[in-house]
């Protein structure tokens, strides 16, 4: 709950009234910016809140973390957006929709996956959001605000771009503190403001060892959190990260990945998250949102989307390995694969279907109703994967996951599997939708 807290900074004679949600930090600053200041000081020398050099510092200083508290809480809401590029081709004249009708709430506080492969508008999208592209169609808001026709820098938007775009000529500390430098008005920083900001920022991305160094120095994931530290020293309302991780190798991906989770956690800045890799966006977001071609397509928390997913797009873009999807039937609320009765489908209307199934949906059994070619067996640990093929099957191979501690008969040139209802999913066969059927069995 919101509380007004009225805080009396008598060297300045003035009366502020500052909307605080948070727990009462601001207290400590402004507390200290009377005559106990210096002994708090004296008796805590290593507590950097007691740092404050006079009343009025301290007082700028409870305002700037207030202000970060008041920016945190920040919802975004996108409200039918639509971009539209004018086509430069003759051969293709028409526009080029790049997002189309896209609407969705992105809660206070929340780290959101777009995800989608490539040229499915996530780009666009963050460029909307953050105010470098102009939306065809449709509105932008942050909370209440109506940011839709705000420019960038009025927006409170920090920017991660895909390539850093750190300045080469400016050493690590100059690039996060410029930002700061171009603050005007009432949010223009003193030096010394500015310099405690940006080792701030620097220890919460603990690049502190690292402030004299120029970009070319660095390792990707070092530059990668320069380019963190330069967006969140503004304290922004919101984070955007283009594809941040795609130029590092696979280790330090999972490293930085965990760290930008940590931060955002710790920061509690609505942010959003572009990426064309599932398992990323799976493994660090409150939720997810899935486009294609321009159109959100299914977005939820990430497990959700993954168990429930509303079309067969959805259902192959989640999932490592991916889901197995055949030619099927459904005849009299039974699921045939070619002539195989493999699952009652109950409620579910004949029609061929598209069946997909997830890895750890099948069930090795003696005398299971989906006969397979076993092609090989891979022992990974903990599980076991079979890869085998059948015709109706869309791809030549079939993977499914088991536990290591079933057998499997590799001498046999045939596997069977029962599967389980809950990995099973029907979509209509033309528009690709999902169709439900009763698991009471699963
Ligand atoms: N300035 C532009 N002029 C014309 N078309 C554009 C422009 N920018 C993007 N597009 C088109 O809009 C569509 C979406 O592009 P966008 O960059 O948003 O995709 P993306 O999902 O970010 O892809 P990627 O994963 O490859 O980065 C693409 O078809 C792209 O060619
Ligand atoms: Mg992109």
């Amino acid at each position: 709950m919101q509380r007004n807290i009225y805080f009396l900074i008598t060297s300045l004679e003035k009366c502020i009234k500052i909307r605080y949600n948070q727990e009462c930090e601001i207290y400590n600053y402004c507390s200290i910016a009377d005559t106990e200041h210096t002994a708090a000081r004296d008796a805590h020398p290593a507590d950097s809140r007691f740092q404050i050099r006079s009343k009025a510092a301290a007082f700028r200083t409870a305002v700037s973390i207030c202000y970060q508290g008041e920016k945190k809480k920040m919802k975004i809401v996108l409200e039918h957006l639509t971009k539209k590029f004018p086509s430069r081709g003759k051969k293709n004249p028409g526009d080029v929709t790049a997002v189309s009708d896209f609407t969705c709430e992105i809660p206070d506080g929340e780290l959101v996956g777009l995800l989608g492969p490539s040229g499915c508008g996530k780009s666009t999208t963050l460029n909307m959001i953050c105010g470098l592209e102009a939306p065809t169609g449709g509105k932008i808001f942050f909370g209440e605000e109506d940011v839709t026709k705000l420019s960038p820098e009025l927006r409170g938007v920090g920017m991660v771009f895909q390539n850093y775009a750190l300045y080469p000529h400016l050493n690590v500390r100059q690039n996060i503190q410029f930002p700061l430098e171009n603050l005007r008005g009432k949010d223009r920083l003193t030096k010394e403001e500015m310099e405690q900001r940006v080792s701030e920022t620097a220890h919460l991305v603990q690049i502190e060892d690292l402030m004299d160094r120029k970009p070319g120095e660095l390792s990707g994931g070092q530059q990668q959190r320069v380019a963190i530290a330069r967006a969140l020293v503004k304290f922004p309302r919101v984070l955007l990260l283009d594809e941040p991780l795609s130029n590092l190798d696979a280790r330090l991906r999972l490293q930085t990945r965990e760290e930008i989770r940590k931060i955002q956690k710790k920061t509690g800045i609505t942010t959003v998250f572009v990426t064309h890799d599932q398992d990323e966006a799976m493994s660090i977001c409150d939720r997810i949102a899935v486009m294609q071609n321009g159109v959100l397509m299914q977005q939820g928390h990430p497990q959700e989307v993954y168990d429930n997913p509303s079309s067969l797009f959805v259902a192959k873009f989640l999932g490592t390995p991916p889901i197995n999807v055949f030619q099927g039937s459904v005849r009299n609320q039974m699921l045939y694969i070619g002539e195989q009765p493999v699952l009652p489908v109950s409620g579910a209307a004949d029609q061929e279907v598209w069946a997909a199934i997830r890895p750890e949906g099948f069930l090795l059994q003696p005398d299971g109703p989906l006969a397979c070619h076993l092609e090989r067996v891979e022992v990974m640990g903990r599980d076991v994967s079979v890869i085998s093929s059948h015709s109706a099957c869309t791809s030549q191979t079939l993977r499914s996951i088991i536990s290591a501690e079933t057998r499997v008969d590799t001498a046999s040139p045939t596997v069977r599997f029962a599967l389980k209802p809950g990995k099973v999913f029907l979509f209509e066969k033309e528009t690709e939708k999902r169709i439900p059927f009763g698991k009471e069995n699963s």
